[in-house]
């Protein structure tokens, strides 16, 4: 089962924010800070040109769009998605140019870098806004994660850092796994980055638990769930990003294609 989902009714998307989403993390004058390693993960996931076509869900967004920012290039439609309503809202902020809303620029502007185009990070935050057509309730625990919206299965799936922190062992995240690949098309693609080692993290006042994985499990449960895996990286964080939000000892990224 999930880890107690009251506890995620205290999730502070600001908090959240702050802890990950800016420096010292989010440092994009260092190669070794863990946001742009994260970027450049997607980026050259996509660069291979073999990630596109009509649907990517995002699941498990949180208040996050990082995530999304090479994928908006590749798919039609590019679909939001997290199990609280605070969270939604502060993406539909940055989609609705809201004032007040988290900048993402500086991610933008590093992924365009990255392609060699970053006098075009405009057009891209511009492009992200056309792309994701929806912010929808999702709840990974449900063998139907979007009910009651109903979904034509996606060309790829991504999802950062949600099974490990929303599962209350390797049990349910297992069978949440499942749950999000009833989603994906046969051939599909899921790209996942996820925490190492974490066994809580902070989010405001609340103290979330975290199931600890480590490499060798995450590519059995991968591979289990019916993945060839094709990519797998990682990270460790270093001492000086280890800020006392988490107890994160490193990051993997995957990319694994439905078989
Ligand atoms: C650690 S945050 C990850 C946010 C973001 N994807 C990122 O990369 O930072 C975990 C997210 O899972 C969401 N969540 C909690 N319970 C969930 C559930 N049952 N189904 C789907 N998402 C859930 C939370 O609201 C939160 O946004």
């Amino acid at each position: 089962m999930a880890q107690d989902a009251d506890r995620y009714q205290l999730f502070n998307p600001r908090a959240y924010l702050q802890n990950n989403y800016t420096p010292p993390r989010a440092n994009f004058e260092r190669e070794d800070s863990v946001v742009p390693w994260k970027l450049r993960c997607l980026a050259d996931s996509f660069s291979t040109g073999e990630i596109r076509g009509q649907t990517l869900l995002d699941i498990g967004s949180g208040p996050t769009l990082y995530q999304v920012i090479s994928a908006c290039d590749f798919f039609t439609t590019v679909i939001l998605s997290d199990y609280l309503e605070s969270n939604r809202e502060e993406l539909r902020r940055w989609l609705r140019a809201e004032p007040g809303a988290f900048d993402w620029s500086p991610y933008v502007k590093y992924v365009c870098g990255l392609e060699g185009r970053s006098d075009q990070w405009q057009a891209r935050e511009q492009r992200m806004r056309e792309a994701i057509k929806d912010v929808c309730h999702c709840d990974i625990m449900k063998a139907e994660p979007l009910h009651p919206r109903v979904l034509e299965p996606v060309d790829a799936i991504s999802t950062t850092f949600c099974l490990e922190s929303v599962c209350s062992d390797k049990e349910s995240l297992e069978r949440a796994l499942s749950n999000i690949t009833s989603l994906l098309k046969p051939g599909g693609f899921l790209l996942m980055i996820g925490a190492l080692g974490e066994s809580y993290y902070l989010a405001g006042e609340v103290r979330l638990s975290v199931v600890p994985v480590d490499e060798g499990y995450v590519k059995e449960a991968v591979s289990r769930s019916g993945y060839r895996i094709c990519v797998f990286k990682t990270y460790t964080m270093p001492p000086e990003l280890k800020t006392g939000v988490d107890d994160v000892t490193g990051v993997f990224y995957l990319q694994a294609q439905k078989l």
